[in-house]
């Protein structure tokens, strides 16, 4: 919950599109009952957000033992199940790696040297590095590639009497953000908790207390929970809790009750999972970049591809396949790799490739983009392209989806459950995938040079603050949405880059608003739909300033000179559109390599705000599944 410290979902002040979350889960127990039971039913709860591993910690009277596994919760179940641990403090998690792979030895909970002390974390800690340098020259031993696991020897070092004071010293020494719930060996029936930036509630039981780092967790536990505000630590025993805020005073925070069944928490203050899953965008950017740009070296590290240099240096040709929202983002791929990378692109809906005769040609790679990493066409595509000996990445949300399992290499997305039918933060999610991938690919080929590889990197570095910047337009268009709610038709134009923006927009309104609508490439417009342009015909132009700009214009003025309604989309600076445009909606000026990621947004808004007029079923669209796992 960025934006202040409410820290809870729909209070006063809370902006809807300053709302955020992180995707990893905590559950923290401490009171008269088995832990294991309690924390696992909360991870449960948790997985809706998605998650690459689990684990759990738990102080059995002797000591912390641990139980962790890369894979799902009914593995750690089955492993809790084969090997059980007994105890009545504990605590869990569900993690979703960005720093370190998603093995193991990187799942949390993470301990000290010498075990004495165990912990989970949501958040980054932005100074791991240097930290788990001076902690090396200490002595410490690090078992894990995390970035959390440097806590875990700095509280082992630090100076106090009581676990809450050692906690304390040793935050001091952090920078970045936390959710964190502590054990420790010495304390046996006591759980630290502590806040910065990531959402921690206590939960209030009779003689039991829960920690957690998203209230549905605690659902059908406790109906009392206490958020914790930025900067708050927080002691849990059997007896009672204690609030500590950023300055060491005892705080009394509010008790809250929990009320609402699993969806409405985990909307949080969102009358729908697609208006969530827009806002979150910022955030889920952010995400797909994170630990993966260079800087220095103007690139970007995709340690999952699997393609050597030389591998990527025979690169012939690129075979892009997928299906819908995913196909579109394909098509921006198209331009980005080309542009970057230098190597001709295919795009293939994968539905039509499958069933085409794959012809071998050395030095081609497929790349398979899904958000679900299950829709049965891409899978099939991949199958075929794998047969006919194509080297296969994977550009893929969910974490050991079939798509993943199959492909030799790829880029997960880290975006997040993506819940809304109609796919959003997964789309800017796959070009910024695409982005990096043709950063990549250009950098190792020697073709994109070190300056120009600079400067990309320092955009990608910018856009999660662009989109939250672009996010502010939704006023505009919620304004603009009533006098389109009733249309029967509507055509989308963009050139370039952005033509398959436009497909991407008319599929978000046709899909949830039942409103026809197609994309086009502006110019193609005269050969064919021009017939159809009449003032009930509104018609949506993408026009952000780029190299194609000048001709989208006269696009504009043909639809004008016919009484087409027009809504631009245009970049700040851009001037005034207004003799041309009925509505204009200015996304902040960007390169064109990411100008998709921000002009998408408010063809986004635009189609959630008119189905929502039109009493849709936003989230779940007539005829449609979330995931097509049928021919
Ligand atoms: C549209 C939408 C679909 C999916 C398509 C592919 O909003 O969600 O068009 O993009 O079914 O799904 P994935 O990406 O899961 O392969």
């Amino acid at each position: 919950m960025l934006g202040g410290d409410t820290g809870r979902a729909g209070r006063a002040g809370a902006s809807i599109l300053k709302y955020s979350e992180t995707m990893c889960g905590i559950v923290g127990y401490v009171g008269h009952r088995e832990a294991v039971p309690i924390l696992l039913e909360g991870l449960a709860r948790l997985e809706y957000r998605g998650y690459d591993s689990a684990g759990v910690a738990v102080q059995n009277g002797r000591g912390i033992v641990t139980r962790k596994l890369a894979g799902r919760i009914p593995a750690l179940t089955e492993l809790l199940a084969r090997d059980p641990v007994h105890g009545r403090c504990g605590v869990a998690h569900t993690r979703w790696a960005t720093h370190g792979a998603a093995t193991e030895r990187n799942a949390h909970p993470h301990t000290d040297c010498e075990g004495t002390l165990a912990l989970v974390h949501n958040g980054i800690i932005e100074n791991a590095d240097l930290l788990r340098a001076t902690l090396t020259r200490a002595g410490h031993e690090f078992a894990t590639d995390t970035d959390t696991e440097t806590l875990a020897h700095l509280i082992e070092d630090a100076p106090g009497a009581s676990l809450e004071e050692r906690v304390t010293a040793a935050l001091g020494h952090v920078e970045g953000t936390y959710g964190l719930a502590v054990i420790c060996a010495a304390e046996p029936h006591k759980v630290v908790v502590a806040r910065r930036g990531s959402p921690v509630l206590l939960g209030i039981g009779d003689g039991e207390y829960f920690v957690a780092s998203d209230a549905s967790a605690l659902l059908g536990r406790t109906r009392s929970v206490v958020y914790l505000a930025d900067g708050d630590l927080a002691v849990l025993t059997p007896d009672g809790y204690r609030v500590l805020d950023r300055d060491a005073r005892l705080q009394v925070r509010p008790v809250d009750a929990l009320d609402g069944d699993f969806e409405t928490l985990a909307l949080g203050p969102y009358p729908h999972f697609m208006l969530k899953e827009i806002c979150e965008q910022p955030e889920t950017v952010r995400n797909t970049l994170r630990g993966r740009l260079l800087p220095a070296e103007g690139t970007a590290r995709l340690g999952g591809l699997n393609l050597s240099p030389g591998q990527c240096a025979r690169l012939r040709r690129i075979v892009i396949l997928g299906c819908g929202t995913s196909w579109h983002a394909g098509l921006v791929g198209r331009h980005l790799l080309e542009e970057l990378a230098g190597i001709p692109v295919d795009v293939e809906y994968a539905s039509e490739y499958r069933y085409r005769r794959q012809l071998r040609l050395p030095g081609t790679l497929t790349v398979a983009i899904s958000q679900s990493g299950e829709t049965a066409d891409t899978l099939e595509a991949v199958r075929a392209a794998r047969a006919a000996g194509s080297l296969v990445i994977g550009i893929v949300n969910v974490v050991g989806s079939s798509i993943a399992r199959e492909a030799d290499g790829g880029i997960y997305l880290h975006a997040g459950p993506e819940i809304g039918v109609a796919s959003t933060k997964a789309f800017t999610s796959q070009i910024v995938a695409l982005v990096m991938l043709g950063l990549h690919l250009g950098r190792r080929r020697e073709l994109l040079p070190l300056e120009a590889g600079r400067a990309l990197v320092a955009e990608l570095t910018r856009l999660p603050e662009l989109v939250a910047r672009t996010l502010e337009l939704d006023p505009q268009v919620q304004a603009l949405a009533p006098r389109y709610a009733e249309a029967r038709n509507a055509l989308y134009l963009g050139r370039g880059v952005n033509f398959p923006v436009a497909l991407e927009g008319a599929l978000k309104l046709k899909e949830i608003s039942y409103i026809h609508a197609e994309g086009y490439p502006a110019a193609e417009m005269k050969h064919g739909p021009i017939a159809l342009i009449d003032e009930d015909m509104p018609v949506v132009v993408i026009a952000p300033q780029d190299a194609v700009y000048t001709k989208v214009i006269s696009n504009m003025q043909e639809v004008k000179a016919r009484g087409g309604r027009i809504i631009a989309i245009t970049s700040e600076g851009n001037g005034d559109l207004a003799r041309l445009a009925d509505h204009q909606l200015a996304v902040p000026p960007c390169s064109p390599f990411v100008s998709p990621v921000l002009t998408v947004v408010p063809l986004q808004l635009l189609a959630y705000h008119i189905a929502v007029l039109r009493g849709c079923d936003v989230d779940r669209p007539r005829n449609l599944a979330k995931s097509v796992t049928v021919e």
